[in-house]
C-alpha cells in the first residue's frame, strides 16, 4: 500500500466537492490486482488506522482525481488553431488532408506518443479519443496507452462517403476492421473500444446499420460520434436523411443511442432530442473551446438539466484549442453565462470540476471506477501545485472558501498547475 498526505479533493454522488485541507489518500491492490483507493479522509483520524505506513508528505499540494476528457481527436494534435469559416470548411481544408497521414504506422506512433504525453502533462488520465479511419492509427494509440496503463478508449473512424481519397473507407471492410479491433483490444487491461462513425453525413446507411449491429452485439463497447454541432451540418443531415425525425434521430434509427454512447456537441437540439438522450442513456460531450473557436454555438446547460440527460466536458482537440482541462472548464463557465436565464453564478466551480471528473466518468458508464477518489476507484490522480505561478500563488493564498480556491485554479490554471500525474498500477 502507498499513502499520500496533502489536501485532497473528491466528489459526492450529488455533484458537490469534499475537500480535506490536511488529507490522506491510501492506495493498494484490489482482488484483481488493480491499484485502487483503499482509504481517503482527514489525515489525523485516518493515519491512526494505518500505523507505520510509508507516507509521501506533500505540503502545500492538492491531490485531485485525474481528469476525464470525453472527446478528443489524437490525429488533430497538429490541427489545433486552424482557422476556418466554420466546421465544414475546417474539415475539408485542414482536418481531412491532415488525417490522411495516419495511414503510415511510424507517423501514427510518433503522434500517439506525443499525444499521450500531453494528456498526462495536463492531468488527463481517462480519455475517449477519436483515431482516424486507418486501423493503423488505432493500433498506434492503443499500443502507446498500454505502455502507460492508461484508461483510454478509442476506435477506427467510419466514413465511407462524402470524404476525400485517403480518409474514405470501404463499407464492408470498415465493419470487418472494427470488429477485429474490438476483439483485439476491448477490455485488454484498461483499454476500451468505441465504435466511431465520424458523423452522419460521412457514413452511408449501410455503414450506420452495420455500426448499430456491432453496438448491439457488443453492448459494453462504447459508441462515439458528433451531432448537432453546426447549422450547415444540421441542414446537410436533413437533406441526406429526410425521413429521420432529427439529426440525433438518425443515430437513434440505426441503433446508435444507448448507454455508453457519447455524442460531441449536442448544441442545436430541441427537447425531443434531449429526451431521446435521457431515455437512451446516451451522454453529451460538451466541447466549449471547440464550439467557441469554430463558431458552432453554445451548449444549453439549463435545458440539459431541465430534461435531465447526462453530460460532461471534453477538449475536442483539434477543433478545441487546448489540452488543458482548466482552459476547458473556464470556457464552459463562459458558455454557462451565455445561456443563463436565472440569476446567480450559472456553473459553480465545483460543478465545472465535476463535469471534467466524476460527472464525465458517469457519462461514460464508469462512475465509481475513474474520475473520483472514493474508496474502490482506480488510483488515477493528480498533484496540483497552487503556487505554480506568481499570480496563482497570490490568488490561491487569498481564497476564503473552496469555491474561491477552485475558481482561482480554473481561471488562472494550465499545465503548470499539474505537478505530477499518477496512473494506477496493475
Ligand atoms: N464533425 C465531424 N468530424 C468532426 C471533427 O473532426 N471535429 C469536429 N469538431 N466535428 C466533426
Ligand atoms: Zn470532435
Amino acid at each position: 500500500m502507498k499513502a499520500y498526505r496533502a489536501a485532497v479533493l473528491r466528489f459526492t454522488d450529488d455533484r458537490t466537492a469534499v475537500y480535506e485541507a490536511d488529507g490522506l489518500l491510501v492506495t493498494g491492490q484490489d482482488a484483481t490486482g488493480r491499484e485502487v483507493v483503499k482509504a481517503v479522509g482527514a489525515y489525523g483520524p485516518l493515519s491512526a488506522q494505518f500505523p507505520g505506513i510509508a507516507t509521501a508528505h506533500l505540503p502545500g499540494r492538492l491531490i485531485a482525481p485525474g481528469f476525464v476528457d470525453l472527446h478528443i481527436h489524437y490525429p488533430q494534435t497538429d490541427v489545433i488553431g486552424a482557422p476556418a469559416a466554420g466546421l465544414l470548411p475546417w474539415l475539408e481544408n485542414y482536418t481531412f488532408p491532415h488525417e490522411k497521414r495516419f495511414s503510415a504506422p511510424d507517423y501514427a506512433a510518433e503522434v500517439a506518443q506525443f499525444f499521450i504525453a500531453e494528456l498526462l502533462r495536463n492531468g488527463v488520465t481517462t480519455s475517449l479519443t477519436f483515431a482516424t479511419s486507418h486501423p493503423t492509427s488505432v493500433q498506434a494509440l492503443f499500443t502507446e496507452a498500454q505502455k502507460h496503463n492508461l484508461r483510454l478508449i478509442t476506435g477506427k473512424v467510419l466514413q465511407d462517403r462524402n470524404s476525400p481519397d485517403g480518409v474514405r473507407d470501404e463499407t464492408e471492410q470498415s465493419l470487418i476492421d472494427t470488429e477485429a479491433l474490438i476483439q483485439q483490444w476491448h477490455g485488454l487491461g484498461r483499454l476500451g473500444y468505441a465504435i466511431t462513425p465520424r458523423f452522419a453525413p460521412t457514413s452511408t446507411e449501410a455503414q450506420l446499420k452495420g455500426a448499430g449491429e456491432l453496438a448491439a452485439k457488443y453492448p459494453d463497447v462504447w459508441i462515439q460520434s458528433h451531432v448537432a454541432e453546426n447549422k450547415d451540418e444540421v441542414a446537410w443531415v436533413r437533406e441526406l436523411f429526410p425521413t429521420s425525425h432529427s439529426y440525433l434521430g438518425v443515430y437513434s434509427d440505426f441503433g446508435l443511442l444507448r448507454e455508453r454512447a457519447l455524442y460531441a456537441h449536442c448544441i442545436h437540439f430541441d427537447d425531443h432530442d434531449r429526451a431521446l438522450m435521457r431515455d437512451s442513456g446516451a451522454a453529451a460531450a460538451v466541447s466549449p473551446t471547440s464550439n467557441l473557436f469554430l463558431g458552432s454555438g453554445f451548449f444549453d446547460y439549463e435545458a440539459a438539466d431541465r430534461v435531465g440527460h447526462r453530460y460532461g466536458l471534453a477538449s475536442d482537440v483539434g477543433g478545441g484549442t487546448s489540452f488543458s482541462p482548466f482552459h476547458t472548464m473556464l470556457a464552459a463557465y463562459y458558455v454557462g453565462r451565455e445561456g443563463q436565464t436565472k440569476p446567480g453564478l450559472s456553473l459553480s466551480p465545483q460543478n465545472l470540476w465535476w463535469q471534467h471528473t466524476a460527472g464525465a466518468a458517469a457519462a461514460l458508464g464508469l462512475g465509481g471506477v475513474v474520475g473520483n477518489l472514493a474508496v474502490g476507484c482506480e488510483a488515477d490522480f493528480i498533484v496540483l501545485n497552487p503556487e505554480a505561478t506568481p499570480l496563482l500563488a497570490r490568488k490561491t493564498a487569498q481564497a476564503r472558501s473552496l469555491d474561491e480556491l477552485l475558481f482561482a485554479m480554473i481561471v488562472l490554471g494550465d499545465d503548470r498547475l499539474v505537478e505530477r500525474t499518477v496512473i494506477a498500477q496493475g
